[in-house]
């Protein structure tokens, strides 16, 4: 067995992207099984920075099959604007590009709605990326409302289905619109997204397959596979802090059901964890600093939305929360991501446990308003106020830097075997040679 995951533990961007592209070279596939274009990963190689959305990051690096496979959901116009951007770059986008004809597609209808909803939340809004992705994957399960990849293929079938959808959606739409009963409402034109996604269809037939179908045959094959997690652990649907989630699987449980692959396939699964907490949207974040300190987190990190350019929320660490996130994704072990951050702090806080109505737990609240309650409590740990952006092995690191990671990994009882001082590949060091 061969199948590496590569899963966030906290609340998304926790620098994925770059442990999925430095891995890539011991693997053949690397397959996105969940998300749409909400993702926003990172990869800085050769001098370059390269931000990808939908496609994989596999795709950087030739003789790399990428697949995005079932349960992602998928925006056609953002992908083609994606692929184009990477061959605009030399990147080559062709044969190593499989689309899975069983994933969803996201309509104008989607993203016109989510925006309604977001809207009519006011303050209690969750904060979305806007992308559709929600009101997607809503009308997958309901599957009235739902088209796949594939049926865009049955062009009858689809022209008919689309029509109707349209009708409803307008009365829909309509109904939730403030400007509702006056000329404020276009009605979206059936015809119009009929023409364009059939459009969308001609373009990326070379890729559409089942890719279910070629991961179990290239597993049979002996092929390595790489998952590529997108969001994180507590944006989970259904383990994460609820409604302030993503619509779909983005712990380590989407895997098997975003892929079709078992989960017993998976020899190795890496939680990836920023050395602090960010989060981006609403809900809770009990370790975030409101203070300069947050500001300071933000401007060394450049913690600004990848999708949305919107500056990150972010706090401590909070092994609560991350915690959490390793056991709910099951993961071996932690990759933990820009620690060069916090250099210039002193003393650096920790979240060991909560404190909620006066009891301290370590259990991380299945309710937001209990969430919202918790205040952390803090081990402070001495910072190490030096430049660590040029160790490359762990003997290296200042004594302070080391006994912060092995607080880490003692308050998640799991081995820390990667760290991350910089955005390069090689700014990264492998604890034990893996
Ligand atoms: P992803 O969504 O999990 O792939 O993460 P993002 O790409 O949204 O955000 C991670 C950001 O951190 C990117 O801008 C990376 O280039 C950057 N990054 C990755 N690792 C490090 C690191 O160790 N140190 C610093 N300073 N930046 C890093
Ligand atoms: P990557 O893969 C960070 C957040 C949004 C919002 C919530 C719901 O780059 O780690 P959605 O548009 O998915 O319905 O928004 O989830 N979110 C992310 N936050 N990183 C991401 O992806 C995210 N994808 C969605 O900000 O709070
Ligand atoms: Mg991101």
């Amino acid at each position: 067995m061969a199948a590496t995951a590569v899963i966030g533990l906290q609340w998304g961007d926790e620098a994925k992207g770059k442990i999925v592209d430095l891995l890539t070279d011991q693997h053949d596939i690397v397959v996105r099984y969940q998300g749409g274009n909400n993702a926003g990963h990172t990869v800085v190689c050769n001098g370059q920075t390269y931000k990808l959305s939908l496609l994989p990051v596999g795709l950087l690096r030739p003789g790399i099959v990428s697949v995005i496979a079932t349960g992602v959901v998928i925006n056609p116009q953002a992908l083609l604007g994606e692929i184009e951007q990477l061959r605009s770059r030399n990147i080559t986008v062709g044969e190593n590009l499989l689309i899975s004809d069983r994933a969803h597609v996201i309509f104008p209808y989607h993203i016109a709605e989510e925006a309604a909803l977001e809207d009519s939340r006011g303050e209690n809004a969750i904060g979305t990326t806007r992308r559709g992705i929600g009101t997607c994957y809503r009308d997958k399960a309901g599957r009235s409302h739902a088209i796949r990849v594939g049926d865009l293929y049955h062009v009858d079938s689809f022209k008919t289905r689309l029509r109707e959808i349209v009708t409803q959606k307008n009365t829909l739409l309509h109904a939730l619109s403030p400007s509702s009963g006056t000329n404020g409402f276009a009605p979206l034109d059936a015809a119009k997204i009929e023409s364009e996604y059939l459009g969308y269809a001609r373009a990326l037939k070379p890729h559409v397959t089942d890719t279910t179908s070629f991961l179990h045959k290239a597993l049979a094959a002996g092929k390595r596979l790489l998952f590529e997690g997108a969001q994180g652990s507590l944006l989970d649907l259904d383990h994460g802090t609820f409604p302030f989630v993503t619509s779909s699987s983005s712990s380590g449980c989407g895997i098997h059901s975003g892929s079709g692959v078992p989960e017993r396939n998976i020899s190795r699964m890496i939680g990836v964890v920023k050395a602090y907490t960010t989060r981006v949207g609403g809900g809770p974040f009990p370790t975030e600093l409101n203070n300069d300190i947050g500001q300071h987190i933000r401007d060394v990190g450049r913690e600004y939305g990848t999708v949305t350019g919107r500056p990150r929320r972010c706090g401590w660490f909070d092994a609560v929360a991350s915690g959490y996130g390793a056991r709910i994704s099951g993961v071996d072990c932690i990759s933990l991501m820009l620690l060069d951050v916090l250099s210039q702090l002193d003393p650096i806080n920790v979240c060991t446990a909560y404190e909620i109505d006066g009891e301290q737990t370590t259990d991380f609240p299945s309710h937001v308003e209990d969430l919202a309650r918790a205040k952390p409590v803090y081990r402070s740990l001495p910072g190490w106020k030096s430049d660590i952006s040029n160790v490359r092995q762990m003997a290296d690191f200042p004594k302070q830097a080391r006994a912060y990671l092995d607080t880490l990994s003692e308050l998640m009882g799991k081995p820390v075997e990667i760290v991350s001082v910089g955005p390069d590949r090689e700014q990264t060091i492998f604890c034990h040679g893996s």
